[in-house]
């Protein structure tokens, strides 16, 4: 169903290491997410790592997450989208993703996430990155855009964060940051990962 948006990400992944499309998937399931997302109830605040110091990560990272689920109807539907992209970007780049995890994320009132690279220490496991947006109306001075840097720190992207709007890059190349947002701002963040099996 979404054989041409798959191929557009992976031909953009190999020439650019990143992609912002607009008007991504079927609006209906867009509007099914916003719903989804504005009721969501377990919303807890986000950790950068493991051993987090939550007081030391609320200086970088202000918003909250919650995990979707494949047995709920509406994100098991997200989530076979990215089943659909896996088995595209395994067929045609050999990146032997075998794991997608993905989670809704609430920014507040002056919510940010400070420039970070999608990859814990020590661990190379998220290969590819996924954001989409679910902001209908978001305005100039809403503030809270993605902003998307190259390896160098040069400034590669602004993206605001629209509803229907998907961004698509290579985890470990893409520093980025979020800027604070003045109302709430909804989005799903998700990774494609490579996990080492233990035999
Ligand atoms: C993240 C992230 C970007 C965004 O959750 O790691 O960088 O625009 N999110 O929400
Ligand atoms: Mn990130």
């Amino acid at each position: 169903m979404y054989t041409n948006l798959y191929s557009k990400i992976t031909d953009a992944l190999v020439e650019d290491g990143y992609i912002i499309i607009e008007n991504a998937l079927d609006p209906l399931l867009v509007q099914k997410l916003q719903e989804c997302s504005i009721k969501g109830e377990g919303y807890k605040n986000a950790g950068i790592s493991s051993k987090s110091d939550f007081h030391l990560d609320k200086q970088r990272r202000r918003d909250k997450t919650q995990w979707l689920h494949e047995d709920e109807k509406v994100q098991g539907q997200y989530l076979s989208f990215a089943q659909g992209l896996q088995d595209y970007l395994n067929h045609s780049l050999y990146l032997g993703l075998n794991d997608y995890e993905a989670h809704f994320a609430l920014y507040e009132e002056g919510d940010f996430y400070e420039k970070h690279l999608d990859s814990f220490k020590n661990s190379k496991n998220r290969i590819v990155t996924t954001v989409f947006y679910l902001n209908d109306e978001w305005k100039k001075e809403d503030g809270g855009e993605l902003i998307i840097y190259d390896e160098n720190g040069i400034l590669l992207s602004k993206v605001v964060p629209k509803s229907n709007t998907l961004v698509v890059f290579l985890s470990e190349k893409f520093p980025h940051e979020v800027l604070p947002a003045k109302r709430k701002r909804y989005s799903i963040a998700g990774w494609f990962r490579v996990d080492k099996k233990i035999i």
